[in-house]
């Protein structure tokens, strides 16, 4: 069982959260402290069944946004206001890395990981999941100021339950996007999407 837990607030709150921590870590860290509650995530002992494709760094979204509760804007950090959600950089993870090291053996293999792309200042290359190709485009901050920031379920699914990330749902189709616009009554002309 996992004791430690992040206590961040909500969401705006967590974006305030955030930017402190780009700037100060240390403090972020220590609110990583005592309790723990809701959903435990469970211990993995075969990554090869996970859905999804295999990242760099086995980075799970249900230990972190989901035992943890840490906000997606807190790592997504642009989804409100830029078409682009945003990656967190490893500064960003070593806030907290720095002092969180794993509680088992599996974990401080991963973390171990995240620190040493630290040490040696290099980008980790997440492998992306969902992406539309170039002649089309998608901003995340128009679907989530009209949908707001629990948006992300209806379109990536639960996340905050997920290992490993995988496709839900066909988002990056365009049948999908027809779908939803069509229901919600918004443009469905070529050139809202299409360059
Ligand atoms: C502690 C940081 C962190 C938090 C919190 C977080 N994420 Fe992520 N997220 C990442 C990282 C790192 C990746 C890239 C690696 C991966 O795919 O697992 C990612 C990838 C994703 C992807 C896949 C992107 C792609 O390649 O298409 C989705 C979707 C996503 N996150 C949604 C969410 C949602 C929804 C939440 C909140 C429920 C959330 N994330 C919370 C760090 C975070
Ligand atoms: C707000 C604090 C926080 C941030 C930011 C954060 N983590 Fe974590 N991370 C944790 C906690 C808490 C655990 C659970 C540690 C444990 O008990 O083993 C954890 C666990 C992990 C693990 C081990 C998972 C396992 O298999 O048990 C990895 C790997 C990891 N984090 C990677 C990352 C990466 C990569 C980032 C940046 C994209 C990141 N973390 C950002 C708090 C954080
Ligand atoms: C209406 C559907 C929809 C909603 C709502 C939505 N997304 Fe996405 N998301 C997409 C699509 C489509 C892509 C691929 C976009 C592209 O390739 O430009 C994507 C891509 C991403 C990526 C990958 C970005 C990258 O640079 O690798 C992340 C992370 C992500 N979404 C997180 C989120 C989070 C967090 C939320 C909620 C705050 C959210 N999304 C809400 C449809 C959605
Ligand atoms: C679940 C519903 C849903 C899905 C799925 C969805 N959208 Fe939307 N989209 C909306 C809503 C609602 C708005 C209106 C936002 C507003 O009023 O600003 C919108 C607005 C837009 C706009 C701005 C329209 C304008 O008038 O400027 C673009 C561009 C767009 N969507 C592209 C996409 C693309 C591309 C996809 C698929 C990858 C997609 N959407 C999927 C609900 C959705
Ligand atoms: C709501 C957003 C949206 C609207 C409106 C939209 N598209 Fe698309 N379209 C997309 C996305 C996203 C893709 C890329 C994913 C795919 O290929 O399904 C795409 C792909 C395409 C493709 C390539 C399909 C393929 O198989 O490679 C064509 C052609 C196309 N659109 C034509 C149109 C035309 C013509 C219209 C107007 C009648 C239109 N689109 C309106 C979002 C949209």
């Amino acid at each position: 069982m996992r004791t430690l837990a992040i206590v961040l607030g909500g969401v705006g709150a967590g974006g305030v959260a955030a930017l402190l921590a780009l700037a100060d870590p240390a403090p972020q860290a220590q609110q990583a402290a005592a309790v723990a509650d809701s959903i435990a995530a469970p211990v993995i002992s075969d990554t090869a069944a996970l859905r999804g494709p295999r990242q760099p760094i086995f980075f799970r979204h249900d230990i972190h946004a989901g035992q943890f509760k840490i906000q997606c804007q807190y790592c997504h950090y642009s989804v409100a206001v830029s078409p682009e959600p945003g990656i967190p950089s490893t500064q960003t993870c070593m806030g907290c890395h720095l002092v969180i090291s794993g509680s088992d053996s599996a974990s401080r293999t991963e973390i171990a990981k995240v620190r040493q792309a630290w040490s040696e200042k290099k980008p980790t290359e997440w492998v992306r999941v969902h992406f539309i190709p170039r002649h089309a485009h998608f901003p995340h901050q128009r679907h989530i100021k009209a949908m707001g920031p629990n948006a992300c379920a209806t379109c990536h699914g639960d996340v905050a339950r997920m290992p490993q990330v995988f496709k839900v749902n066909q988002v990056d189709k365009m049948g999908f996007c027809i779908t939803c616009h069509l229901e919600r009554n918004v443009s469905r002309d070529c050139s809202v999407c299409h360059y």
